[in-house]
């Protein structure tokens, strides 16, 4: 599927050379992939493979003919990806245009042949050709009628190339960011995102919502498990790119811890169980989803960490509220894990009451989710009401995590959030006070410093 593009995004390249240089063709590609293509045949020697690879698909016709040009050159005069070069307007259009008419062109009858799906397109030229987007997003950005521009000039210029089968939304609807299978009648979501460990997105958060509401009430379904792609993250938090849109903005901060809440507070109304199989690292944001399932289970590599002290804010979707009153015995070590971000493993959650069951590996993790929820079935239990008794918080003088020395501010804000939210006469009212302590928090020099810091890949220094 992946050569296929990549094979005649190269060899389309290779025509180009007929109204560019390669310096030109790249830069233009730049605006999709971190290198253009003769910068990576360059860097793989590339060029025999687009010789045969093309010519093993002229089966399906002349027009995959290699590029002559393939034939008699060795390395490509081209520039570092980066550099400045200078394009007319209308060449930069051609070039564009063909490009991404063999883009859409491949990505069509990728799909259209069943030779791969949209979410596997998508996420595989992300992930193993480079390109920033997939190329599903690509088409997505650009719109309908641009799309179709663009084929009808590359029908025009590539006579025989594959055109869309299907409307155009029939590429569109499909989940990005999930894998969404199925397993003794129990939904086993994915969330696939491993280039940044699994955080979550807003458009992501969003999916795994469509697919709790779309089988909630589906008598053919029991319940779900909620699990991560590969073995290092079931999810590395909310995606920090998103923060500083919220920075300083009290109501903004607020909103924005309860939009992300929508699927938790979906969950704390379903009759049917959802359990998370935590399958390495769960933090923050992706802790908040993982503690709200009516369930956890964790292979033994698998950590819970709130990291969020590290960046001079709190957890805000019910993190600071959740733990307490699911699990009241824990309460001294959530205190640890919120104000020191303290991470615990797998086998602690499980001694705590947190985690029903630790297994080896991934095949099995699934396995005893299923059952988890199997056994789940006609007894789920929401999160209780009340008040909840807490111990008081014993702090250190100069509070720290790791290394790192932690804002006083932002760890007294935490404090008083937990404590509000403790006393607070039901679950609705103590989650509203997390989201407040999200929007005073947001509001603090720590916070700004220390999500720039994370952005700007340093150490963050607190002041007060
Ligand atoms: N939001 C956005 N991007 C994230 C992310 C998050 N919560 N967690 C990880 N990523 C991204 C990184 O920015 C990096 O992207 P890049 O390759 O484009 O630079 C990629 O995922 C891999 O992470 P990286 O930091 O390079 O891996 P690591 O092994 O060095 O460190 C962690 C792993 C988990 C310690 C580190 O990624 C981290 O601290 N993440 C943030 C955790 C956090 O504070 N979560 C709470 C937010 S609510």
């Amino acid at each position: 599927m992946l050569d296929r593009i990549f094979d005649n995004w190269c060899n389309d390249a290779g025509y180009l050379l007929d109204h560019a240089t390669a310096s030109q063709v790249d830069k233009v590609a730049e605006e999709f992939v971190f290198a253009g293509p003769f910068f990576v045949l360059n860097m793989a020697n590339g060029n025999p493979i687009i010789i045969e690879t093309n010519t093993l698909q002229m089966e399906e016709g002349a027009h995959y003919k290699p590029a002559p040009i393939f034939e008699s050159v060795d390395r490509w005069v081209t520039h570092k990806p980066g550099t400045r070069v200078d394009i007319p307007d209308a060449q930069r259009a051609l070039i564009r245009d063909r490009m991404l008419g063999i883009l859409f062109s491949q990505s069509f009858d990728i799909i259209d042949r069943g030779i791969g799906t949209r979410e596997d397109l998508n996420f595989g030229c992300q992930i193993a050709l480079g390109f920033k987007k997939g190329s599903l997003d690509i088409m997505r950005d650009l719109g309908e009628t641009e799309v179709n521009r663009i084929m009808a000039r590359f029908q025009e210029e590539r006579p025989g190339f594959p055109q869309p089968k299907q409307p155009y939304t029939h590429y569109q609807d499909f989940y990005r960011y999930l894998l969404v299978d199925e397993m003794d009648g129990v939904k086993i979501i994915t969330i696939r995102r491993p280039q940044a460990l699994n955080a979550i997105t807003d458009e992501l958060n969003n999916e795994i919502l469509s697919v709790l509401k779309a089988h909630a009430d589906d008598p053919g379904v029991k319940g779900f498990v909620i699990t991560g792609y590969g073995n290092r993250a079931f999810s590395a938090g909310a995606d920090i790119g998103k923060f500083p849109e919220t920075l300083g903005k009290r109501e903004a901060a607020a909103k924005y811890a309860k939009d992300c809440a929508e699927v938790q507070v979906f969950m704390d109304h379903m009759e049917k169980p959802v359990v998370a199989a935590l399958n390495g690292m769960a933090l923050g944001g992706g802790l908040e989803i993982a503690l709200r399932c009516h369930a956890m289970v964790a292979t033994r590599n698998a950590f819970l960490q709130f990291p969020e002290i590290t960046l001079g804010i709190l957890p805000g979707i019910g993190g600071c509220i959740v733990p307490y009153r699911k699990w009241p015995q824990g309460a001294e070590m959530f205190h640890e894990m919120i104000c020191l971000a303290r991470p615990i493993k797998a086998k602690e959650a499980a001694d705590m009451g947190m985690v029903s069951r630790v297994v080896n590996d991934d095949p099995e993790l699934i396995q005893a989710a299923v059952e988890e929820v199997k056994s789940l079935v006609g007894n789920v239990k929401g999160t209780p009401d009340g008040k909840v008794d807490i111990p008081e918080f014993k702090l250190p003088e100069e509070p720290k995590a790791g290394g790192l020395a932690l804002s006083k501010e932002a760890v007294s804000i935490i404090v008083k959030t937990i404590e509000a939210g403790a006393a607070a006469a039901t679950f609705e009212e103590a989650l509203e006070i997390g989201y407040q302590g999200n929007a005073e928090i947001a509001c603090t020099e720590a916070a700004k410093e220390g999500i720039s810091a994370f952005l700007e890949k340093r150490k963050p220094v607190f002041n007060k």
